[in-house]
């Protein structure tokens, strides 16, 4: 009787499988009917164990081999279909067509330039320190014996923040001199160090000024710290990093925090010393500021009043690019524009 049954569902599948035109919906639901948990199948192979054991074993047999078959067919149509619905001509693949190249990434200026200084100095022996770009007034400004009436912290260029705690008053730090006597601080002479980094002004952009921008700077102390120590250092500097033969000339000047102060010059690069439209045919660039660390600044930092000598130096990164790889806006650095970037 069950051989029977089995043998008339087996027929009654393939006169199905064959009649219907298969799609992953009739595949789907002939699975169903046939094999499926309520089926008529599965109900005998369920009640194989009410079976004599001889009749378990032979009806068994025949079920399982029959279900095998069923279950090859459909798998055999799903196949058929999947494979009839891959358009060949479509997803064939030119192995000969050049790939599409991957663009890579190129570094700012500002970053090559910086580290290029850090390379330099470091190679000189400097350390590198760090410092926030938020501030206090007391470092950014007091510690330097910059006077409470001094233009420098005027809202014309000072980014002074919300004060939120009333105890302090906080600013976007106008320039890396805010890391001097934090690092003095903690400490002792002798030292050389450099301070790499951000800084804010507010004031108006134009081909030579950006709001936001890179400084660095330059701190050495010790007991026998000269002018003339100074005078040496820049020009190795300068001389590795535009790689040909430089001067440095100094003129006097004031800051605050040096005593006396200096802004200096280098050899223009573009002309080598002539003279030319860059440099105002003077055969020089001005490149930033610099002086003997004033005694006070050290008493700050918790040092005797005399008891050592240093210099420092601060000037602008952007500066030292465009001078670099002849660049004529300072605005180009931080407008974002691929096309600048991709040519270094
Ligand atoms: N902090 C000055 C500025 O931003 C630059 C400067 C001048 C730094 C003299 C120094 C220095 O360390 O000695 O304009």
């Amino acid at each position: 009787m069950l051989k029977e049954k089995i043998e008339s569902l087996k027929k009654q599948f393939l006169e199905e499988v064959g009649k219907i035109t298969p799609s992953e919906e009739r595949l789907f639901e002939l699975e169903k009917k046939y094999l499926g948990r309520k089926s008529e199948f599965i109900g005998i192979l369920k009640n194989l164990k009410n079976l004599t054991p001889e009749e378990r074993k032979q009806i068994g047999e025949l079920a399982n081999r029959t279900k095998d078959e069923i279950m090859e067919i459909i798998s055999g149509k799903k196949k058929e279909l999947e494979a009839g619905s891959i358009d060949f001509e479509k997803e064939k693949i030119d192995v000969t067509i050049p790939g599409k190249r991957k663009g890579v990434g190129h570094l700012n200026p500002i970053s090559l330039v910086q580290m290029e200084i850090e390379d330099i100095f470091t190679s000189m022996g400097f350390e590198i320190a760090d410092g926030p770009e938020v501030e206090n007034e007391h470092y950014n400004f007091d510690v330097l014996n910059v006077p409470k009436d001094h233009p420098a912290r005027d809202m014309q260029d000072t980014f002074w923040l919300k004060d939120i705690s009333n105890k302090e008053k906080l600013v976007l730090r106008t320039h890396t001199s805010n890391v001097q006597v934090r690092y003095m601080e903690k400490h002792k002479p002798p030292f050389k160090i450099i301070i790499p980094g951000k800084v804010f002004r507010h004031e108006a952009t134009d081909p030579r000024h950006e709001h936001t921008f890179y400084q660095f700077e330059a701190l050495v102390v010790g007991k026998k710290i000269s002018a003339a120590n100074f005078k040496y250092i820049a020009k190795t500097f300068f001389e590795r990093f535009f790689e040909k033969e430089m001067n440095v000339r100094l003129r006097p000047s004031f800051f605050p925090f040096t005593e006396p102060s200096f802004e200096f010059d280098i050899t223009c690069n573009i002309c080598n010393g002539k003279g030319c439209p860059t440099c105002s045919h003077s055969g020089w660039q001005e490149i930033g500021g610099a002086g003997m660390v004033n005694q006070k600044v050290f008493e700050a930092a918790g040092y005797k009043n005399g008891e050592y000598q240093g210099f420092a130096w601060g000037f602008g990164m952007e500066r030292l690019a465009m001078l670099k790889y002849k660049i004529d806006d300072a605005r180009l650095f931080h407008g974002g524009d691929l096309r600048f970037t991709k040519q270094f």
